[in-house]
């Protein structure tokens, strides 16, 4: 049921829907239900924060890259997920938000970003895994959301696409070096795989019968796929290249439908899910703790941009 918002008349959500229904863009000077905008800042800041916790637990590993090779491609990375939070931060600004207010939010603990963030990377398996599975489930639901009704949202996807491109596919070359190489390489990257697996599905989201946002999202076509259709492409994409590299999924009812040509795969522990998204995941704590001490730490830097910004074109900060 949509929540009609007092100021929003029936003719206006007529004319909107007739809009979204003849595969218009929606740009920042439209006017939009206030739901919609309502729907596009919870999903956009949520992104945005995912992209910013998302750079902790691969710098976990920066210093620890086994090459020098390794380390500019993970350094490469880990600045581009910084870019990509900015790229949202400031989509979410169109829809009149401030990036001060929502990362406050999030250093608060009141905002959501993808549970995945609150997995630990244990060793550098992790940071394969990372880039061919999380990367790799991102691109799914990036680049449907490259067709998202609402203008700078999807220009942006089309943009963080493409390096998403590049996240993954060193991710997946680091597994394959490792399954090329010893006994003790191959059982790391396959126990890194068992932890990673389950958890890169649930990115997607609730079911699609559990998943309250769906309907409206995709009424309006900020949503073009279901949470399900999403997951079931994911899968579908990532067993072929599970196998190529000799990795086995941890699931036992993984099965080919002849009929559907879809991978069949088992029941995703919504419980666990749930727990981590309610703060209770490995991580949550720590990756909350990381961000508002890198806030704070970072406080001068910001200083000094708004000074040298007031000193040379005079606007004044707001208080
Ligand atoms: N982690 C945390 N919370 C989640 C979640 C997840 N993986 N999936 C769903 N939820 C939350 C939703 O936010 C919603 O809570 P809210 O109403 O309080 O916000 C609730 O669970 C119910 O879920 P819905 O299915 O109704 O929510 P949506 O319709 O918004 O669908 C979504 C969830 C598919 C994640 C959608 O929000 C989306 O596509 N978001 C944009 C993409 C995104 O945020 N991706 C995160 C990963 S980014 C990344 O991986 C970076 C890459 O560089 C590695």
């Amino acid at each position: 049921m949509t929540v009609v918002n007092d100021s929003d008349t029936p003719e206006q959500l007529e004319a909107f829907q007739a809009r979204i229904d003849a595969g218009e863009t929606i740009e920042p000077k439209d006017w939009m239900p206030a739901q919609y905008r309502k729907q596009l800042v919870r999903m956009i800041s949520q992104h945005a924060h995912s992209e910013i916790v998302g750079m902790l637990p691969e710098g976990n590993w920066l210093t620890r890259a086994p090459s020098l090779r390794r380390k500019k491609i993970l350094l490469a990375k880990i600045q581009d997920e910084g870019g990509h939070g900015l790229y949202l931060y400031c989509a979410a600004e169109t829809l009149g938000v401030d990036r001060t207010e929502l990362i406050d939010q999030l250093h608060a603990g009141k905002a959501k970003y993808s549970q995945i963030f609150n997995y630990p990377s244990l060793n550098w398996a992790d940071i394969g895994v990372i880039g061919w599975l999380v990367d790799g489930a991102a691109i799914v639901n990036q680049t449907m959301l490259a067709k998202t009704s609402y203008g700078p949202y999807s220009r942006a996807m089309i943009r963080i696409c493409k390096e998403e491109n590049f996240h993954k596919k060193q991710g997946y070359e680091l597994l394959a070096q490792m399954m090329e190489g010893t006994k003790d390489q191959q059982a790391m990257v396959q126990d890194a795989v068992n932890r990673w697996w389950w958890p890169s599905l649930m990115m997607f989201g609730p079911s699609d019968k559990d998943s309250p946002n769906s309907k409206v999202l995709l009424k309006w076509k900020v949503k073009r796929k279901t949470n399900d259709e999403l997951r079931q492409r994911f899968i579908n994409m990532t067993v072929p290249q599970a196998n190529a590299i000799g990795v086995k999924l941890p699931d036992p009812d993984l099965q080919f439908d002849e009929k559907t040509k879809n991978w069949n795969f088992g029941e995703i522990n919504w419980d666990e899910f749930w727990a981590v998204v309610k703060g209770h995941g490995p991580c949550n704590v720590e990756r909350l703790e990381a961000r508002r001490a890198a806030h704070d730490e970072g406080r001068w830097v910001r200083e000094a941009a708004e000074a040298y910004a007031e000193k040379h074109s005079g606007i004044k900060k707001a208080a």
